[in-house]
């Protein structure tokens, strides 16, 4: 039979009294994180770029968040995002090939871009990107210490339909979330149907980055 979920057997008696339980994966939620190489040099003129933008299109997209500043246009096809867009593709192709994703003969393609400013007291709302999308990311230029961390949520834990025991320890298992801290140059990539949200930038500086969704085609 093909495409059986991987399997893991444990032994959860005692010796008197054997009792292998078997226990089957499937569909488990993966976010991946990187460091995209030589950030520093691509973050300056992504850096200029985007304030540029800013000075020129001040007024927000219209988008779910408090006190932020977001491109109103999708910069996908501006130089210094297609140079940090090179490496972020290698890395989904890598993700692709992982899920054993059929994607042979296709590009990977950026399908929107957007530039985010987040000052201080800012933070982004809880929200999915479209099913449509194979995957989305975020990848931050700026971010000082405390600028507000990403956070992933199971969606059935968070939805409530399971009310779980409190636990002993956080596992990969029974976790119902999942915080990543920014850092410039670090590339944060994951399945669009997985809710999330950015919290309060309490940070003296500006949170930068790109959020951008890549499909297969
Ligand atoms: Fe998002």
């Amino acid at each position: 039979m093909k495409n059986l979920p991987r399997e893991s057997a444990h032994r959860l008696s005692t010796a008197e009294n054997p009792l292998v339980v078997r226990r089957q994966d499937f569909a488990p939620n993966s976010v991946w994180s990187f460091r995209v190489p030589g950030y520093e040099t691509l973050n300056r003129p992504l850096l200029r770029l985007i304030e540029r933008e800013r000075a020129a299109v001040p007024d927000t997209r219209e988008c779910e968040g408090r006190e932020m500043w977001q491109s109103q246009r999708s910069m996908d096809r501006d130089r210094p995002v297609r140079k940090v867009l090179e490496p972020i593709f290698r890395a989904a192709r890598n993700i692709a090939e992982f899920l054993r994703w059929d994607i042979a003969g296709r590009a990977s393609v950026c399908k929107v871009c957007w530039a985010n400013i987040h000052p201080t007291g800012s933070y982004h709302t809880r929200h999915l990107h479209p099913a449509s999308i194979h995957l989305s990311g975020v990848y931050y230029i700026k971010a000082p210490d405390n600028c507000g961390d990403i956070i992933f949520h199971d969606l059935p834990r968070f939805l409530g339909l399971w009310d779980a025991p409190e636990t002993l320890e956080s596992t990969g298992h029974n976790a119902f979330s999942l915080s990543v801290k920014p850092e410039p140059g670090l590339c944060v990539l994951f399945p669009g149907y997985l809710m999330h949200e950015v919290e309060t930038n309490r940070s003296d500086g500006d949170r930068v980055g790109l959020a951008f969704n890549i499909n297969f085609e």
